[in-house]
């Protein structure tokens, strides 16, 4: 190891919280960017139509996001797991290297959606298309961060086949996690709606549109993200289970996830009551309970796998280690740097005004 143990994973896991968030930006986005613009299509609603336009709007430079956030955790998790990860996306190579064309026709679809909603034309099967992808790409990771954990398939999977086709046998824990992802999209992207809801370049009245739809997508989605969480649990093997039962930090931590998803319901419940007059305070503090759900879930999915390895002979901990100073310091101060660029870039954009918004003179 280049840095000790510890260094390492908190890095990792507040970056892979934030690619999570993203993640779920991008998947909860489209699902509402999807769902109103076929309502708008189909009613011809004019303010389902400009709101799904909006949200739409966003989403390009979500993906970017998506991705940037997700390279460094990757680099960790090479890091870290180097052997189970690369083994694991080496026996579904075929299924892990569409992800970046399936990405690549993704984010062409997003701005394809932007230039017809800019002439009026009808998208919605875009946003459709481009939902369907998100989810596969949310598969295949899942497929391969379950696989890595999974030691005793890999040979025979690879005696079966070295081309990288096969997809793994039948593991019980694979559709509760994707699902987990699915419901957090909802609730998160939800509260992301209640948030955009205070941009005061707003009128009352999309305001109300979007804390109200925000608030009750959040509300809706919650129980079914502590159900999913729960059904995660409930298919982990007893071993994994019993030993992140009786670890010092896990039930806290899923303590604390569990708590962060049933607040994000209550303020969405607050969200459908009061609308546009619900309190910047309250819809800021929505924002940070979503992190906080995430950097918490994110932080109990790293104790499975740690504990799941752990049982398969693999001790993360007890690697040898080697500093790198230089190259950990430049790693440093990038990550600040960038991070700081981060938090100006959405302070910009959360002052700037759309094109849709500008008065005509
Ligand atoms: C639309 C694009 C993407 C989607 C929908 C997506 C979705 C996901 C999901 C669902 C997981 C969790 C899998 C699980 O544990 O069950 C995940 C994990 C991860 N993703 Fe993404 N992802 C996307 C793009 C990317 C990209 C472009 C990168 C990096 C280049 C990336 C890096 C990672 C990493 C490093 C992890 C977890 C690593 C670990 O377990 O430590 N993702 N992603």
């Amino acid at each position: 190891m280049p840095a000790p143990v510890w260094l390492l994973k908190s890095l990792h896991l507040l970056l892979l919280s934030l690619h999570f968030v993203a993640v779920q930006l991008l998947l909860g986005g489209l699902v509402v960017a999807f769902v109103w613009s076929l309502l708008g299509h189909l009613r011809k609603d004019a303010q389902c139509r400009a709101a799904s336009g909006e949200v739409a709007g966003y989403l390009p430079v979500i993906v970017t996001y998506v991705v940037n956030l997700g390279v460094p955790p990757l680099l960790f998790t090479q890091v870290l797991y180097g052997v189970a990860l690369y083994t694991s996306t080496i026996l579904i190579g075929a299924y892990w290297i569409s992800v970046i064309f399936l990405l690549i026709a993704m984010y062409y679809m997003l701005y394809a959606i932007t230039r017809r909603g800019a002439s009026g034309r009808a998208w919605w099967f875009l946003a459709l298309a481009s939902l369907l992808i998100v989810l596969g790409i949310a598969k295949i990771y899942a497929t391969t961060m379950t696989l890595m954990l999974r030691p005793e398939v890999w040979q025979a999977m690879y005696r079966a086949s070295a081309h990288g086709t096969l997809a793994p046998p039948h593991d019980p824990t694979l559709l509760p996690r994707w699902t987990f992802m699915v419901c957090a999209a909802l609730t998160v992207a939800g509260a992301a709606l209640v948030v955009l809801s205070k941009r005061r370049i707003l009128s009352a009245e999309r305001s109300d549109f979007y804390a109200a739809r925000g608030g009750l997508l959040a509300l809706l989605g919650a129980p079914l993200w502590i159900a999913a969480g729960l059904w995660v649990w409930h298919t982990q093997p007893a071993a994994v289970t019993h030993l992140l039962a009786g670890h010092a930090l896990y039930p806290a931590v899923g303590l604390a996830w569990l708590v962060c998803a049933a607040l994000l319901g209550v303020f969405g419940l607050l969200a459908v009551v009061r609308k546009g007059q619900l309190p910047v305070l309250l819809a800021v503090g929505l924002a940070l309970i979503a992190i906080l759900a995430d950097a918490t879930a994110v932080i109990f999915r790293d104790g499975i796998r740690d504990v799941t390895l752990i049982g398969k002979g693999f001790n993360l901990w007890g690697q040898p280690l080697e500093m790198n100073l230089q190259v950990l310091a430049i790693f440093g101060v990038l990550l600040v740097l960038g991070l700081a660029v981060l938090g100006w870039l959405i302070a910009v954009m959360a002052r700037a005004q759309p094109a849709t918004e500008v008065p005509h003179e």
